[in-house]
């Protein structure tokens, strides 16, 4: 495993370029989508990083480098994309209650698109009949992800056309002759368990025979990685086994060969992440201690949003003896990133650093409170590179008319 950036280089970090910092560490992206690879080993699979965990250019750069391809989940990611230089053979458009017009736009970028409802696809049917072959994004009604929010595949799910919606989809392919290369699911995000992904493959299986000229099953993301101590991610060796055992039994059961798509977000950039904050003030609480921080619910809303647990590293004092605080943020209104959490002795002024900060943090980041969004920086062979300036005032100006 990559070593991660140690407490002394992140200190410099922050004395160098300021908090709130994002910092993501290159070398831990290689390794996550190596450990695709070598799971997958002998697969007919293709992996596209799905960019809206994390966008910046440089990352996106990075990633093309290593191998992997992109999904995007918007038709200016696309472009983002394109303009880091990928393909776009190597680009997905994995839409959701688009407007028509924003997929003929995708569409015109010559890269892969899934479609996730039947209005969208009778007009992209009507419009290009069997000349560009597309995706359907079905919804599987399978319960999975860490929590509702993330859960897509379900009964509920606003996303993917209801499997009940079969026939409509067979009526309008015929009559329209679209060319059908991709059947699409994606479940939710943060899903352990294996046999999940398994279920899902079963469903598609089961409607391959209907569409003749299938290629392409794509499972979507949703690989889990640990966000608490002790937390295990999803066993990738183990569903890379279960996966080409399932293909390779279709195949010999059907004479079809299909490839397998994914598109990991989380489980690409969460753990090369880190944001550091610094600690402006202590005060009482009831049961602890506050820890307000340079930050807030504006560069990091995944504790206020979902719920959800970052390990939080007091570096500037790691000795410290252990205390409980809670680490609270600077915006006017209740925004707390872990209650009752120990820590080694916190002091104003110490820094704060939050794991897990790579996938959906900065870009979920808003300019809430009219503050500025933090800087972002690259490690990578060492070197440390700013890849983002810290927001000024003219970015907050930027697009108002006076
Ligand atoms: N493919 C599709 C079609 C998706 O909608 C998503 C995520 C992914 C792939 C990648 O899922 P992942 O591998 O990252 O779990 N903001 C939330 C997560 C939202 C995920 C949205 N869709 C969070 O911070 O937990």
């Amino acid at each position: 495993m990559a070593a991660a950036i140690s407490h002394e280089q992140l200190i410099a970090l922050a004395n160098e370029f300021g908090t709130p910092l994002y910092v993501y560490h290159a070398d831990r992206i290689q390794e996550q989508y190596h450990k695709l690879l070598s799971a997958f080993e002998g697969a007919d699979v293709r992996f596209f990083y799905a960019a809206k965990a994390l966008t910046n250019i440089n990352i996106l750069r990075y990633i093309k480098e290593t191998g992997c391809q992109v999904d995007c989940s918007s038709v200016n990611e696309a472009k983002l994309a394109l303009h880091a230089g990928f393909a776009p053979e190597h680009i997905l458009y994995t839409s959701n209650n688009v407007s028509f017009d924003e997929i003929c736009e995708a569409q015109s970028l010559g890269i892969h698109i899934n479609i996730d409802s039947l209005s969208n696809l009778r007009k992209f049917g009507q419009k290009f009949g069997h000349a560009y072959p597309v995706g359907i994004r079905l919804r599987p009604n399978i319960m999975a992800g860490g929590n509702l929010k993330i859960s897509t595949g379900h009964a509920d799910s606003k996303f993917g056309i209801p499997l009940e919606n079969l026939q409509e989809v067979l009526e309008l392919v015929k009559e329209t002759n679209l060319f059908i290369r991709t059947l699409h699911i994606h479940t939710g995000s943060e899903i352990k368990d294996v046999d999940i992904f398994i279920k899902g493959l079963d469903v598609l299986f089961d409607l391959v025979p209907r569409f003749p000229e299938l290629e392409v099953i794509d499972l979507g993301g949703g690989f889990k990685v640990p966000y608490q101590p002790g937390e295990e991610g999803t066993d990738i060796p183990a569903l890379g086994k279960k996966i080409k055992e399932a293909f390779t039994v279709f195949r010999e059961k059907t004479g079809r060969h299909l490839q397998v798509w994914f598109e990991p977000g989380k489980y690409m950039v969460s753990e090369c992440g880190y944001f550091i904050t610094k600690v402006n003030v202590l005060k009482p609480a009831v049961n602890a201690v506050f820890a307000g921080v340079d930050s807030g619910l504006n560069h990091l809303i995944r504790p206020m949003f979902y719920g959800s647990y970052h390990v939080i590293e007091n570096i500037s004092n790691p000795q410290g003896a252990p205390r409980v605080y809670n680490v609270v943020g600077n915006i006017c209104e209740t925004d707390t990133f872990a209650e009752n959490r120990t820590l080694p002795e916190v002091r104003e002024g110490d820094y704060l650093v939050f794991l897990n900060a790579g996938a959906y943090c900065f870009e979920m980041s808003s300019h809430y409170n009219s503050r500025f969004k933090p800087a972002e920086v690259l490690v990578k062979d060492g070197n440390a590179k700013l890849i983002r300036k810290r927001d000024e005032l003219s970015d907050l100006l930027r697009g108002q008319m006076e």
